[in-house]
């Protein structure tokens, strides 16, 4: 699946699925814009893809903060002329639930990083993805499709569908253009997460985590990554609108 002359956004970059499906893009000859927050865990990111000989253009911004979120489609453009592939990945899932007074709080957060930053990215890119018959994938989650296992992770779940509803819409609206929009829904994945989320311990997590799977597996984060290159490139030309779940089975549960 190559990538070579294509030029792929990345948010949430610095760590998890986002790091490692860059990597997978710049090792098909993308070149990337590396999106998050934190400087030093991008840097990293960035020497990675450097490695193969391909040089990354590294964006910091709080995509939560609408001015942040702003200069990343026009600093791409700047730098590598045009866009081809935007991942809407970065997530985050704030704990709040009906009776612990936390709701709107965590309702507010989870909508802001996970829904609010992807409608302001897409709609500022969707221009240039029109020049170039582009694609946006958006990295949802099986909490799209039902609620979560964790009550305190309920906003979390609602944010991905609105994710997900979002998709389908702006698949539906682009479509005359010939760009497509699709979303990736894992299941549990095994790395930061958890931690970065500060939901508990990350051991005990996996254990329970594999248990709410039918193949008792967790994903790994490349595996992910390969069906966000999937839907990038041509090979899923005939695919807008759809949710590609990816979840060892924890749906069927
Ligand atoms: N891991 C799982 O089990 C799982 C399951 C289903 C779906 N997902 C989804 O997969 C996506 C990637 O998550 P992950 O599993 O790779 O976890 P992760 O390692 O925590 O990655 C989240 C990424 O989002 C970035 N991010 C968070 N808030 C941001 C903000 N305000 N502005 C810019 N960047 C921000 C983080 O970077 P900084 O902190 O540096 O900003 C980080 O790079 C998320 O959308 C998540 O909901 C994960």
């Amino acid at each position: 699946m190559s990538f070579a002359n294509k030029v792929v956004i990345m948010t949430g970059a610095s760590s998890g699925i986002g790091a490692a499906t860059a990597l997978m893009f710049a090792k098909e000859g993308a070149d990337v814009a590396l999106v998050a927050r934190t400087q030093a865990k991008l840097a990293d990111v960035a020497k990675t893809i450097e490695a193969l000989g391909r040089k990354p253009l590294v964006i910091q911004a709080d995509l939560s903060k609408e001015a942040d979120a702003a200069t990343v489609i026009p600093k791409t453009k700047k730098h590598f002329g045009k866009l081809d592939v935007l991942v809407n990945n970065a997530g985050i899932a704030p704990q709040g639930c009906l009776l612990d007074g936390k709701a709107l709080q965590a309702y507010d957060d989870a909508m802001k990083t996970n829904v609010r930053a992807v409608i302001q990215l897409t709609s500022l890119a969707a221009p240039y993805l029109i020049q170039t018959k582009g694609n946006v994938v958006n990295i949802s989650s099986v909490a799209e499709l039902r609620p979560s296992k964790m009550t305190t992770l309920m906003f979390y779940a609602v944010s991905k569908a609105a994710l997900g509803h979002f998709t389908r819409c702006a698949a539906l609206e682009l479509a005359p253009s010939g760009v497509r929009v699709n979303t990736v829904n894992p299941g549990p994945v095994e790395n930061e997460f958890i931690t970065n989320n500060k939901l508990g311990n990350a051991d005990d997590f996996k254990g329970r985590l594999a248990g709410y799977t039918a193949l008792g597996y967790i994903a790994k984060n490349d595996e992910i990554g390969r069906v966000v290159l999937f839907l990038a490139s041509d090979k899923a030309r005939s695919i807008t609108g759809s949710t590609y779940l990816i979840d060892n089975g924890s749906l069927l549960k």
